[in-house]
């Protein structure tokens, strides 16, 4: 198993105390002379690596850019991302009969997904390599968030979508906000091999979370969530439940949590355990979990009504899986229908989410079922994209419209039963 600990000197090549390092071999690289995706040595994954990570004291401000002392950078390109609500959700918390639930809604981001907190530190770093076409493959969001960040740093977005498996408000967001859009006979993994393969060509710098820097970004959920979950109950989380697709986020909130403890912020022993729902449709590293496995085996068919976790081949899985063990965390697969019954769940606490979202709350249920999760556990389940993403998935899982002539007994009618 990778050793994933921080701390330690900075190496000759490290840019104003920052440096990339692989998470497999070690090998250590300039960040910004080049751009580089995965290790030249072994082709690991690299992750972006500090002189100093910093306390709680040292952030100030609001959102994304708050946590400058732990970024590469201490601006960029910003719509305002981060800075989501952490709900209580009274209904929930009863159904699960844990101690204490909230949810982090990271719907609430500017283009309704977690991908503003990857793509405000992931543009500006494209910024400072001077590159002139971005790109991602996606399941949507990214896509979105990406199309965005590229139109308001004025460079050109290319995003490689599944034919026919993208939700319509992201394929609408990705095309208003100006992003040139192909769409391929394949799933999301075929798009990220391409694009992949278009990014080592040097045709477009590559946005999806095999860049360390986005993960940087989105490590601040993490920062977040324990900040407001120590402002709400005086707590940190026993355990933070979320999505897994390219287990993009759980790599990074487990960066989060190592950070924390090389500033001395936090002990290993405190490290919320990471807990990863998947579709059962498309399980991977759920499959990986259930066996104990340091690798995950690609899923070459997948599918799930959660089209933005439709996903057979989790790139961060080498960064994830040690994350999910080390904090004592586990993962669960869910059916369709149990996270479409979360979908409703959530929607009575008033938190609209799109399908992937409510996995983390149908994991959640599935899991105190097994009793895997005590009842006296603080649990944090993220949602991590907004209703209006899938609008149809939200119409097939709520009521339905009646027709009515226009008067008013007509309507009164129509509602009595
Ligand atoms: N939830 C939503 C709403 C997502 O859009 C994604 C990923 C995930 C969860 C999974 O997060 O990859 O960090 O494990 N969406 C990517 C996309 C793949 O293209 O929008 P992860």
């Amino acid at each position: 198993m990778t050793d994933l600990r921080l701390g330690g000197d900075a190496p000759a090549c490290a840019d104003d105390g920052t440096w990339l390092a692989c998470v497999e071999c070690g090998a250590t690289l300039a960040p910004f002379d080049g751009i580089v995706y995965r290790c030249s040595e072994c082709g690991g994954l690299l992750e972006a690596r500090y002189a100093d990570y910093p306390t709680f004291e040292k952030f100030s401000g609001e959102g994304v850019w708050r946590y400058r002392a732990a970024l590469p950078f201490d601006a960029g390109v910003s719509i305002r991302e981060g800075n989501t609500p952490l709900y209580e959700v009274p209904g929930i918390e009863t159904e699960a009969g844990v101690a204490d639930l909230h949810v982090k809604h990271e719907g609430a981001n500017p283009t309704g997904s977690f991908k503003d907190r990857g793509m405000t530190v992931g543009v500006r770093v494209a910024e400072e390599l001077g590159v002139d076409r971005l790109a991602c493959a996606s399941t949507g969001n990214t896509s979105a968030a990406l199309a965005a960040y590229g139109a308001r740093a004025d460079t050109p977005v290319l995003v490689l979508l599944p034919a026919g498996k993208v939700a319509a408000g992201k394929v609408a967001q990705a095309a208003l906000h100006g992003a040139r859009i192909c769409e391929v006979d394949g799933n999301f993994d075929d798009c990220l091999d391409v694009v992949a393969e278009l990014a080592d060509r040097g045709e477009a710098y590559l946005l999806n979370s095999l860049n360390p820097f986005r993960l940087e970004g989105q490590k601040t959920i993490g920062l977040e969530i324990l900040e407001q979950s120590r402002a709400a109950t005086g707590e940190w989380p026993d355990r933070i439940v979320l999505p897994v697709g390219n287990a993009g986020n759980t790599a990074a909130l487990y960066k989060c949590f190592r950070e924390l403890v090389a500033a001395g912020e936090m002990d290993e022993s405190e490290m919320p355990a990471l807990t990863g729902v998947q579709a059962e449709g498309a399980a991977p590293m759920v499959e990986a979990v259930e066996a104990g496995a340091d690798e995950v085996e690609r899923w070459d068919d997948v599918e799930t009504r959660a089209t933005a976790i439709r996903i057979g081949n989790p790139v961060n899985a080498p960064k994830a899986l040690p994350g999910i063990y080390d904090t004592g965390g586990t993962a669960v697969a869910v059916s369709d229908d149990a996270i479409t019954d979360a979908q409703r769940l959530l929607a009575e606490d008033g938190v609209g989410v799109e399908p992937a979202s409510a996995a983390s709350v149908a994991g959640l249920l599935e899991l105190r079922e097994r009793g895997e999760i005590g009842s006296g556990e603080r649990v944090v389940c993220l949602t991590t994209g907004h209703l209006l993403k899938d609008p149809d998935a939200a119409a097939a899982a709520g009521g339905k419209p009646v027709s009515v002539p226009a008067d008013a007994d007509g309507v009164l009618d129509a509602i009595r039963d």
